[in-house]
């Protein structure tokens, strides 16, 4: 067990470096199984996520290889099973593509459901009318999800719902189907884009990622590539607003500026100067921080996974700040943690409203999950005297050497291990 102690109010300034995508990562790593061939993924963030996907497609028969810590070789020629059992994947909600994965590649497929971050009831439905639709017969017994098929053929999918997870999975089980899947309503989301061009490079034939129709055209092989992923829009904005609440001065590198256009809106908003180059942010937060509202939307709106650390934002600002979240049905269990530290927040069902105080106070808490860590990190960063965050395993899941990145910018933070 791990926890961060934190000695706020310094400020940040200098440069930090964001790591690969953490929701490519997953995807991407399933992802290569499809091929029957040996890829290389680059750039891939050093996480537990990744750790535990990598097991888990070893214990399927793949070879994974770690060539640097952000380098992983997988060869997928000698997969045997199509059976990814609870033990291995159960601490992860990407796990399920590994569904899309070996039902694409083998037309069958068993695979634990998902866990990952609780924040509410996460249905998997929308993967489940993908699969039906392209011919697979899907059953869940004993925790297991099952898909088996004789054949796939492309499909209509429209989706009730804008889903990630659902419009990657059935782009993997799409790749071999015969004829055209043409997925409607798809997400548009930065991962969706890279696990697209990812297969695309080992010779899939997917088109309009990234706008809400993709069309995929079924082919019958795949080969092997090697494939930089691209860079985490979640922990850029993460310091991004890092930046905000301590009245920094941070350049954030190794970015695409476009996926942060949502977060970058927002920050100059509320006060901040945020300057954009080919690949870096810089965020500088010199004057009185003012208050915003915020709803969640899917890309290119204001994405879910960066409203805690937003929360934690307007907690300081001066006046009253909304948030609405619109894509999960419970993500505010973290406001109790942060009113722990004096934020002065009330929560009506999907609408959080925060009244900027002066300052927050260090205090012990809790992450509840990913992001929420995240957020606690960043008032953290912010409160007067000392906090203590415990239950680092879900900030583990996600960020790169937290501790090290923010030490880099002068904040006062290290781990202490029990
Ligand atoms: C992904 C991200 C997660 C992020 C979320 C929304 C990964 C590994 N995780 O999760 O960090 O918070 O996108 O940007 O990429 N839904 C259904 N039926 C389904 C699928 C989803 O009703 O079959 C609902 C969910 O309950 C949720 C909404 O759709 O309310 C969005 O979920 P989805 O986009 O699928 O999220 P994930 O892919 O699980």
């Amino acid at each position: 067990m791990s926890r961060l102690i934190i000695n706020g109010q310094k400020r940040l300034e200098g440069h930090v470096y964001i790591s690969g995508a953490k929701n490519a990562a997953v995807a991407i790593i399933p992802a290569a199984i499809i091929s029957n061939d040996i890829c290389v993924i680059e750039n891939l963030p050093v996480i537990e996520d990744v750790i535990i996907l990598s097991k888990a497609i070893e214990k399927i028969g793949a070879s994974c290889e770690f060539r640097d810590e952000h380098t992983l070789i997988i060869d997928s020629r000698n997969i045997k099973s199509c059976y990814a059992a609870y033990d291995s994947i159960k601490k992860i909600r990407a796990s399920y593509y590994l569904l899309g994965a070996l039902l694409g590649r083998f037309k069958k497929a068993e695979v634990a459901l998902p866990g990952g971050c609780n924040f509410g009831v996460r249905p998997i439905d929308q993967h489940i009318k993908g699969f039906e639709a392209l011919g697979a017969k899907v059953t869940v017994e004993h925790g297991m999800i099952k898909a088996i098929a004789s054949k796939l053929v492309g499909a209509n999918i429209f989706l009730d719902i804008v889903s990630v997870g659902a419009t990657i999975n059935i782009m993997l089980a799409a790749v071999f189907a015969e004829g055209t899947t043409i997925i409607e309503n798809a997400a548009k989301e930065p991962h969706v884009v890279d696990t697209a061009n990812f297969l695309n490079m080992m010779g899939a034939k997917i088109k309009g990622a990234g706008t809400d129709v993709i069309r995929i055209l079924g082919v019958e092989n795949l080969h092997g590539a090697q494939y930089s992923i691209i860079p985490d829009q979640i922990e850029a904005g993460t310091y991004m607003i890092s930046a905000a609440i301590t009245h920094g001065d941070v350049m954030v590198h190794n970015i695409i500026p476009k996926h942060m256009d949502s977060l970058s809106a927002k920050l100059r908003e509320m006060n901040c100067n945020v300057e954009e180059g080919d690949d870096f942010i810089r965020v500088i937060a010199k004057d009185k921080l003012s208050s915003s509202n915020i709803k969640t939307m899917t890309y290119p709106g204001f994405p879910t996974d960066l409203q805690p650390q937003m929360t934690a934002l307007l907690s300081v600002a001066n006046g009253t700040g909304v948030i609405t979240e619109t894509v999960w049905e419970n993500r505010f269990q973290y406001i109790a943690e942060l009113k722990r530290l004096g934020a002065n927040i009330k929560v009506d069902n999907k609408i959080a409203i925060i009244n900027g105080t002066k300052n927050l106070t260090g205090a012990q808490v809790c992450a509840t999950d990913l992001r929420a860590g995240a957020a606690l990190v960043i008032a953290g960063l912010a409160a007067q005297g000392q906090t203590e965050i415990d239950n680092v395993k879900y900030i583990d899941r996600g960020y790169e050497q937290i501790e090290e990145k923010f030490r880099m910018l002068g904040a006062d933070i290290k781990r202490v291990d029990d």
